[in-house]
């Protein structure tokens, strides 16, 4: 398994809309070794959350896995939510802009339509963490970051201190 190279804010390509998969593409060797790979370089980041977007590869899908082991891996492909409810603020974070955390406001319970890793057609009801996680890698699927929800001003100090800390690495 590979470790793909995350791309990070500001790069242009995080706001590529993605394209819709073809189903039959999805039981391809290829397109399973990719989702392998976005789970192996999701969990070394370490994250929750990895959109295909993120490493730069742009159509809609995303694996996800919320649970304290680390043992419940969900792949999203096509996804698509067909109902929402409520509200819930989280504070979020992303492995795309590195080191920064903002609280964010997005739906507290959603139904989303989608295909699994096999190709089959599921829908889900969730909440909680998963519920944003699912919002917030969906967003990347459109070219959308969490730091989008902030004011401009408070994206330009996230810009800034990015740019630093690249800067100290460096
Ligand atoms: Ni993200």
């Amino acid at each position: 398994m590979a470790i793909l190279p995350i791309l990070e804010f500001p790069d242009p390509r995080l706001r590529t809309k993605a394209a819709l998969i073809d189903a039959a593409e999805v039981t391809t060797p290829a397109f399973q070794e990719l989702i392998d790979n976005m789970f192996h370089t999701m969990y070394e980041a370490p994250g929750i959350g990895l959109a295909a977007s993120q490493v730069d590869v742009h159509k809609r899908f995303m694996v996800i896995d919320v649970s304290e082991e680390k043992d419940t891996p969900r792949v999203f492909i096509n996804p698509e939510i067909v109902a929402n409810e409520g509200g819930q603020v989280y504070q979020e974070g992303c492995l795309s802009v590195p080191g920064i955390f903002a609280d964010v406001t997005r739906a507290n319970q959603i139904t989303v339509r989608f295909l699994d890793r096999q190709g089959v057609a599921q829908e889900l009801t969730t909440d909680g963490v998963l519920a944003v996680c699912i919002q917030h890698e969906m967003d990347h699927l459109d070219g959308k970051l969490f730091i989008d929800y902030l004011s401009p001003l408070k994206r330009e100090m996230v810009r800034k201190k990015l740019a630093k800390q690249r800067k100290h690495v460096a």
